[in-house]
């Protein structure tokens, strides 16, 4: 424009000289021309509205979408938030819009800051939290012109996207996170969103998650219909299934342990008192960490969770194997008493009433060695022969009975129940 406009009003002195310079400088001054923004609108600018999407025919604009996604990281179930690397870019083809001159290449790169006015579509992330467009080492986004009129506008974004996350079979649980890009004020009779019909979506084959599986990603329509119309909105949907591995050896298994730790009291002597309440104290206090552990990542949501339902499980095992030792000791104090008051009245008929008191000094102090063979026949024959057994024996015999029964009883139980929770959620693994 400017050269024609010096070559027209060139004076004649000028005229010889500057043809000859524009004649020679012109071939290649033409390749370099840089472009500026009046080039692309059409000749009367009044004409192009910027805020008017150029629909062409009266058929609402379309924009098409194409997103790649480079990473997706930092799924954090506590706020339920994830982030996203992106490059997002649309096309639309702008029909008012003039094509620089003698447009040869395909494509050719434009300023940016045209875009402020230039109509452009007004998408945005519908559930961002916060959007971080880069700026290092230059502004990460490009705008292209193809020969057709078309623009392209790429643009490279990291998201913090929400996601809700419903954890009722947690951790076999799997999310379905969206990244959705609404139209903020244009209704579908204006513009519409599509998917690039060739390559819509593309997702890194690379991307690592440290607890989740990217099992799937799709590309759907959640036009959205508000009292003021209806908006066109597209989204990606990632889906994340959790990866059992890390769950099963933090907290199944060494759960199981501890069930199974907790029968060991059903093999220790009924008179071991410290030792079984210990144990059973002991794996109850365990459970109860290991249960506050399994979930220490996640919102404390009001409804019970698979992993509470197997802790809760659980915990009521180990509590009824502290129980079983309580209905042991029961039973073999019950009859543990009488025989006391008992033995006083033999001792003044026997002959050393001091041995008996010994004797008696030595069951209270170690109750567990009074089963040892001296102790009873000691006893016996100062006490004189009571026919059979006695009922201290005949007592030990009931408390044994319910340890035995428990061994296999606990066990199986508990074996029922798991086989019961693993065939559960085993469609979920
Ligand atoms: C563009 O190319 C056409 C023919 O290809 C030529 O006539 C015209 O002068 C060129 N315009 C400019 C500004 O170079
Ligand atoms: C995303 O989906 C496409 C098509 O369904 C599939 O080919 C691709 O492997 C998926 N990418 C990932 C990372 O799962
Ligand atoms: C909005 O969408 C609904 C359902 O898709 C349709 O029935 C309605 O006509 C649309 N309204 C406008 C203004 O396009």
């Amino acid at each position: 424009m400017s050269i024609d406009e010096t070559h027209g009003g060139g004076m004649i002195s000028a005229i010889l000289s500057s043809v000859v310079l524009l004649l020679l400088l012109g071939r290649t001054a033409d390749a370099q021309r840089s472009l500026e923004f009046f080039d692309l609108l059409p000749e009367d600018p009044k004409l192009y509205d910027k805020m008017r999407p150029p629909k062409k025919d009266g058929q609402a604009t379309v924009v098409y979408f194409h997103v790649t996604v480079m990473g997706l990281d930092s799924i954090d179930e506590t706020s339920m938030t994830y982030a996203a690397d992106i490059f997002f870019a649309q096309t639309w083809k702008d029909n008012r819009l003039r094509l620089p001159e003698n447009m040869t290449s395909e494509y050719r790169l434009l300023e940016v800051d045209w875009l402020k006015n230039m109509w452009r579509p007004d998408s945005f992330f519908k559930n961002a939290k916060s959007v971080t467009f880069q700026t290092m080492t230059i502004p990460n986004h490009y705008l292209w012109l193809y020969k057709d009129k078309t623009i392209l506008y790429m643009v490279k974004l990291t998201l913090k996207l929400s996601c809700a996350m419903n954890f009722l079979i947690y951790p076999h649980d799997t999310q379905e996170c969206k990244l959705q890009m609404e139209s903020l004020s244009h209704t579908t009779d204006e513009m519409i969103f599509q998917w690039d019909p060739d390559v819509p979506l593309v997702v890194d084959e690379n991307i690592e998650l440290p607890q989740l599986q990217l099992v799937k990603n799709y590309t759907a329509d959640c036009t959205q219909v508000y009292s003021t119309g209806n908006f066109t909105c597209l989204e990606v949907i990632f889906v994340l299934k959790r990866r059992l591995g890390y769950y099963l050896f933090h907290t199944y298994v060494p759960t199981c342990l501890i069930v199974i730790m907790s029968w060991v009291s059903f093999w220790i002597k009924p008179e071991a008192a410290p030792a079984r309440v210990t144990l059973g104290v002991t794996s109850l206090l365990t459970l109860s960490t290991q249960h506050a552990k399994s979930q220490a990542s996640l919102p404390p949501v009001s409804y019970l969770k698979a992993v509470d339902a197997f802790m809760s499980v659980c915990t009521i095992f180990v509590f009824m194997a502290l129980m079983e030792y309580c209905l042991v000791n029961i039973v073999l104090g019950d009859s543990d008493a009488p025989p006391k008051p008992a033995p006083p009245p033999p001792p003044p008929s026997s002959s050393g009433s001091d041995t008996a008191k010994l004797d008696k000094i030595f069951d209270i102090a170690t109750k567990e060695n009074a089963i040892l063979l001296s102790g009873r026949s000691q006893k016996s024959t100062t006490a004189g022969p009571p026919p059979g057994p006695t009922p201290a024996q005949k007592a030990r015999m009931r408390a044994l009975n319910i340890d035995r029964v428990s061994r296999v009883f606990f066990p199986f139980l508990f074996a029922v129940l798991n086989v019961t929770y693993w065939i559960m959620f085993a469609e979920y693994i």
